[in-house]
Formats: C-alpha cells, sequence, structure tokens
C-alpha cells in the first residue's frame, strides 16, 4: 500500500490528483458532526496514553510525519510531534528559517519535495489563510491543518471542545465566551464552527475593530452565534470563557489599545463575576497582563489552559489515526 502510493507518485506524469481528501485535515467547516463527534470521542480514549499514563498502541510504527510550520509556534508542533511519537511514528520538523523557504521557495514546492522523500503525513502551519488547502491540492499523502492564517486552526477547535467537554459534561447548550481578538484569530472561527455544530451557543466578544460584521454568520445551528462590544453585560451569564490575544503579527493595529485590558481583560476583579465553576481558556501563547491577569491564568481553579495543551496531544493522535491507520 505504501509502496505502490511512492510509486505512483513516481510514475506520474499528467499531475493528476490522486483525491486523499477523506484523510486530510483541513478544516471544521464541512466537517461532519459525526465525524467530529468521533475524533473528540477517539481523543477522549487516547488522552491517558496522551499523557503517558498509559503506553499509547503504536499504530503509526514506522511512518514518517513532517512538520512543516513556516509560522512560529510552540505548542502545537511541539505537540503534533508528542502525538506521532505517541504513535510509533517518526517525526522531521522544518521551519521557514533554516529551510529553502528563506531561498524563495514556496509552501508548495517544499510540500512537493518533502513528500517525494516518502514521507507519509504533512503538518503544515502557514500564514496563508488557505494555504494547507493549496498543499493538499499539490500531494496525495494526507494534510493536516496546523493553522493556516486567519482561516481555521481545526486541530485547536478539537482540544478546545475536548477541554470544554471534559469540564462541562455536555456542549450542547453550553454558553461559550470567546472573547478578544476575533477578526484575525483562527482559532475563534475553528472553535466557533464546532462549537456551533455541536450545539453550543457562543459568544463572541471584542472591540468593534476586531470583530468582523459578519461573523454572527459565520455558520448555521444548531447551536447560535451572538455578537457584544460589552464584556461585563455577558460574564455572570457565560458557562466558559475563551480569551484570545491580539495577533499583532496579522496586522491587528500597530499596537494595543491602551484601555484594551480595562475593556476587555479577564483581570482578577472581572473572574470574581464569573459564575462558579466557569472555566476559563486560552490558546497560548499568552500575553500576561494584557487579555489576561496573571492571577486568573495560574487559578487552578478557574484556568484550563494546561489541560487544553494535554487535550492538544489527544486531539493531533486521533487526527493523525484518522490520517494513517490503515
Ligand atoms: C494560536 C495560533 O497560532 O493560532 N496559538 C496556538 O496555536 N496555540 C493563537 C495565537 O497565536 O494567539
Amino acid at each position: 500500500m505504501l509502496y505502490s502510493s511512492r510509486v505512483r507518485l513516481i510514475h506520474r506524469t499528467s499531475g493528476t490528483q490522486l483525491a486523499n481528501s477523506a484523510r486530510d485535515f483541513l478544516a471544521i467547516e464541512g466537517l461532519p458532526v459525526s465525524e467530529l463527534t468521533q475524533l473528540l470521542d477517539h481523543a477522549q480514549r487516547l488522552l491517558p496514553s496522551a499523557v503517558g499514563d498509559e503506553p499509547a498502541n503504536e499504530v503509526l510504527r514506522g511512518r514518517v510525519v513532517a512538520n512543516i510550520f513556516f509560522e512560529d509556534s510552540t505548542r502545537t508542533r511541539v505537540s503534533f510531534e508528542v502525538a506521532a511519537r505517541r504513535l510509533g511514528a517518526d517525526v522531521v520538523n522544518l521551519g521557514a528559517s533554516g529551510s529553502s523557504a528563506s531561498k524563495g521557495e514556496t509552501l508548495v514546492d517544499t510540500a512537493r519535495n518533502i513528500e517525494a522523500m516518502g514521507v507519509d503525513a504533512l503538518v503544515v502551519r502557514t500564514s496563508i489563510s488557505g494555504g494547507a488547502q493549496l498543499v493538499a491540492q499539490a500531494v496525495d499523502c494526507p494534510v493536516i491543518n496546523a493553522g493556516d492564517g486567519r482561516h481555521e486552526h481545526p486541530t485547536q477547535a478539537l482540544l478546545d471542545c475536548l477541554a470544554l467537554r471534559l469540564r462541562l459534561g455536555a456542549l450542547q447548550g453550553a454558553r461559550v465566551a470567546i472573547v478578544g481578538d476575533i477578526a484575525n484569530s483562527r482559532v475563534a472561527r475553528s472553535a466557533t464552527h464546532a462549537l456551533v455544530r455541536l450545539g453550543a451557543h457562543v459568544v463572541i466578544v471584542g472591540p468593534p475593530a476586531l470583530v468582523p460584521s459578519g461573523f454572527a454568520e459565520l455558520c448555521k445551528g444548531p447551536g447560535t452565534i451572538t455578537i457584544t462590544h460589552d464584556l461585563d453585560a455577558i460574564i455572570q451569564e457565560i458557562d466558559a470563557i475563551m480569551m484570545l490575544r491580539v495577533q499583532l503579527e496579522r496586522a491587528a493595529g500597530t499596537g494595543i489599545a491602551p484601555d484594551y485590558r480595562a475593556a476587555y481583560g479577564l483581570t482578577v476583579a472581572r473572574m470574581a463575576k464569573l459564575r462558579s465553576g466557569v472555566p476559563v481558556l486560552h490558546p497560548g501563547p499568552v500575553n500576561r497582563g494584557v487579555e489576561i491577569d496573571d492571577a486568573v491564568a495560574d487559578d487552578t481553579a478557574r484556568s484550563v489552559i494546561l489541560a487544553q495543551v494535554s487535550c492538544g496531544v489527544a486531539a493531533r493522535m486521533a487526527v493523525l489515526v484518522r490520517a494513517l491507520d490503515r
């Protein structure tokens, strides 16, 4: 199977693409709810092996996963690597600096060259919105989107939903606030697609300049999307709150407004208004003292930030198995 797919690559003369879309993981948008639920259930079962409490079933032994990360990353890149290794796969890592991207080679050319070495799956992070899809159209092996520009970050949505589900029990009917720079956040887009699909009510909160006007129409039910610019107006009504970083690298203005923390930061005073048991999420990296206070990020009763990171390994294991196990 493996061998024949490589021979296919060598003999390909027409440029015809061999569809592999069922094993790609490019976006939550369009993912059937049954697949979303299956991935979450699988990730939840994998959690003990993801964090090393149990040995994992090394179903990907002998496979090679390439992490192509053309944007900086700490959690996502390491988490994909840990996930692949737990499953017995080998991992190679490529960044923009130190690769021929710095000489002008495109993402797609890079991906095609890595695939030609017989790699079994590509995990791609890029600043190009839609970049993972471009790669998927150009290669035969499965492609996993690890964050593409402002578009989607589908494995982050899986881990967010898993962390929420473990904390809240169920997502159906839960009111989840997503607060901050919505306009530039692939995390917000993917999380909203997933949560609405799973029946949660998403409350988008941020300054008018950082909330796209059409965001409430991003996707259709069974859950809902509402938008507000007033965090204090909804803080006592929510079941979970996800704080986001202002993404200055995506042209979110020249800086953070001096009154940003006062209006949209999860300060200690604001945290005190949350109902008991309401978890605080953040995808990281955290800008302490801006969108979230130190004492909130480190509050062991409220903050599930590190639990999200653990869930991330399990979610990525589930996605890698979906991509490669056969
Ligand atoms: C996020 C990302 O890169 O989109 N981080 C992550 O993957 N954990 C959010 C961010 O960079 O603020």
